[in-house]
């Protein structure tokens, strides 16, 4: 009989810790809907006390997303216990994780604690989030590099102190499955009340053995595992999700446990967070990589031709891999068009659903098949939309093997409508520029990537864009048939989510570390 592991998925709070991987509100509510989709027991929504965005996000998933716990990480600090409980009241199934460091090189250099100090902080903490909810998880950081035999004691306490779930981090990417698997079983040897509480691992990637780590403490007992989707997170990432979630569904009797993840839905969940995140995935990469099931040698095409079992481990349909579904068409109706949005998971409000409507219309002239892509595309772009310091009202360019790439562009400033015309190096960098002189930004390009959404010459484009301004990253997207516009649009998006931040900034809002 296979033991449940329950799966603590990370991506919207470790996984936003990736540089660059900054989420505002909507993009996380919808990440949300799709991990609730894929069915993952646990979502961590954010850090509450660290910026009003994470409190809004983690406050409207709480009271949103039906399905999963909804959890908010805190400091072992009275006032992000509060914080963390006050985004989480009123939702169904929350839960607080709270956390110190363990190690004394964390508590020497930066804690600036001592053991005794470390444990009693970690005790009233845990009681503190005990007072406002059952469901409270207790993370000892850096417990790879700390004394065991301290290790044990403070675990005790804190599942003494009400703790449900005692989550053993391996913060810095240092431990190896062995080594890893003796640390669980010790735990579970060598803690006297460890019956009463759920052991979790979280592993970091810097050795490339975050899954391994991870399965080693599966074997070991642990009946939890945090990971991200895409393995995005801190430094090298995060236990990636798809991968531990296939290798126990495919060596199910090797491992006698399985998860309760849809895994038909693996694939869509990639790809939404690789949009919204700007962090492609790398093209071998397992379970999700565009050459996860594609197979090139000819004995091995042989092989598959006569018995997919030659050669495949996986079916790339139970991952939701090259599905493609046609929906709607010209003539689909508005009303088909929320239905076919709902299934999909996004509940827009009526204004972004009439404008996205009209882009659909737009597209639909265009384009002969829409595909839930396109449909995705559209609506997460307009549901993402931040209030609109700079909005495209027009675009001309002209390009060709004879002429200086020229972009005219028309755009309203603060409400202001302005046009300018500007060269570059190609279309692309002209309207770049000249949008930047028109905007005065003062952030730099560091990334373009553009992406066709579904196959043929008129399938949608996807650009995601990520600029730098004073040490802060932003990614921004656009989706059109048209890849110039496609760009001009993502970038514009990131000028707006920049300028929408500043704003937020003046106000005096800043995000807070986890230190
Ligand atoms: O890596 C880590 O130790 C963490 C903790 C906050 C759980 O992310
Ligand atoms: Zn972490």
């Amino acid at each position: 009989m296979s033991r449940m592991i329950s799966i603590f998925d990370t991506t919207l709070r470790d996984g936003e810790q990736s540089p660059g991987a900054t989420m505002n509100v909507a993009e996380k509510v919808s990440i949300a809907r799709q991990l609730a989709r894929l069915g993952v027991d646990v979502i961590e929504a954010g850090f509450a006390f660290s910026s009003s965005g994470d409190f809004e996000a983690i406050r409207t998933i709480a009271h949103e997303i039906e399905g999963p716990t909804i959890c908010s990480l805190a400091r072992a600090k009275s006032a992000d216990v509060e914080c963390a409980w006050k985004a989480l009241e009123g939702g169904q199934n929350v839960r607080i994780h709270t956390f110190i460091s363990t190690s004394d090189i964390h508590l020497k250099y930066q804690f600036r604690l001592t053991r005794d100090e470390a444990l009693k902080r970690a005790v009233e903490v845990v009681a503190q989030a005990k007072s406002y909810v059952e469901d409270v998880e207790f993370s000892p950081m850096d417990a790879t590099r700390s004394d065991e035999m301290y290790l044990y004691e403070v675990i005790e306490a804190v599942i003494a102190a009400g703790a449900k779930t005692v989550n053993i981090p391996d913060t810095v990417g240092y431990t190896t499955p062995e080594e890893f698997y003796h640390l669980i079983q010790g735990i579970r040897k060598g803690v006297a009340n460890i019956d009463q509480a759920v052991i979790s691992v979280h592993c970091h990637n810097d050795l490339g053995l975050a899954v391994a780590n991870s399965l080693s403490a599966i074997s070991a007992g642990a009946g939890q595992v945090e990971c991200t989707i895409n393995g995005i997170g801190e430094r090298a990432g995060n236990t990636s999700l798809e991968e531990i979630v296939m290798a126990l569904r495919t060596r199910k009797g090797f491992f006698q446990a399985d998860t309760a993840i849809v895994t038909e839905e693996i694939m869509r969940s990639s790809r939404l967070v690789s949009k919204i995140t700007g962090m492609s995935v790398q093209p071998n990469k397992a379970i999700v990589g565009a050459n996860a099931f594609a197979h090139e040698s000819g004995i091995h095409q042989d092989g598959l031709l006569k018995e997919r079992m030659t050669y495949e481990i996986i079916r790339p349909e139970s991952v939701g891999a090259g599905k493609t579904s046609l929906v709607l068409g010209k003539h689909s109706g508005r009303h088909a068009f929320k239905a076919r949005l709902e299934a999909l998971g996004y509940h827009p409000n009526e204004a972004d659903l009439n404008k996205a409507f009209e882009r659909l219309k737009t597209l639909a002239d265009k384009k002969k098949e829409i595909f839930d892509e396109d449909l995705e595309a559209i609506i997460s772009d307009e549901m993402g939309r931040p209030t609109e310091a700079f909005r495209l009202i027009s675009f001309h360019a002209e390009s060709g093997s004879e002429t200086k790439p020229t972009a005219t562009v028309t755009l309203s400033v603060h409400e202001q409508v302005i046009e300018k015309m500007g060269h570059g190096d190609g279309v692309v960098d002209a309207a770049y520029k000249t949008i930047a002189q028109m905007t005065k930004t003062k952030s730099r390009l560091c990334a373009y990537i553009v992406k066709g959404i579904t196959g043929g010459t008129d399938a949608m484009g996807e650009v995601t864009v990520t600029v730098e301004e004073a040490g802060r990253r932003i990614t921004g997207h656009g989706a059109d048939t048209d890849i110039i516009i496609a760009s001009v649009q993502a970038y514009l998006s990131a000028l707006n989510q920049l300028a929408a931040l500043g704003s937020k900034e003046n106000a005096g809002e800043k995000k807070v570390g986890l230190i």
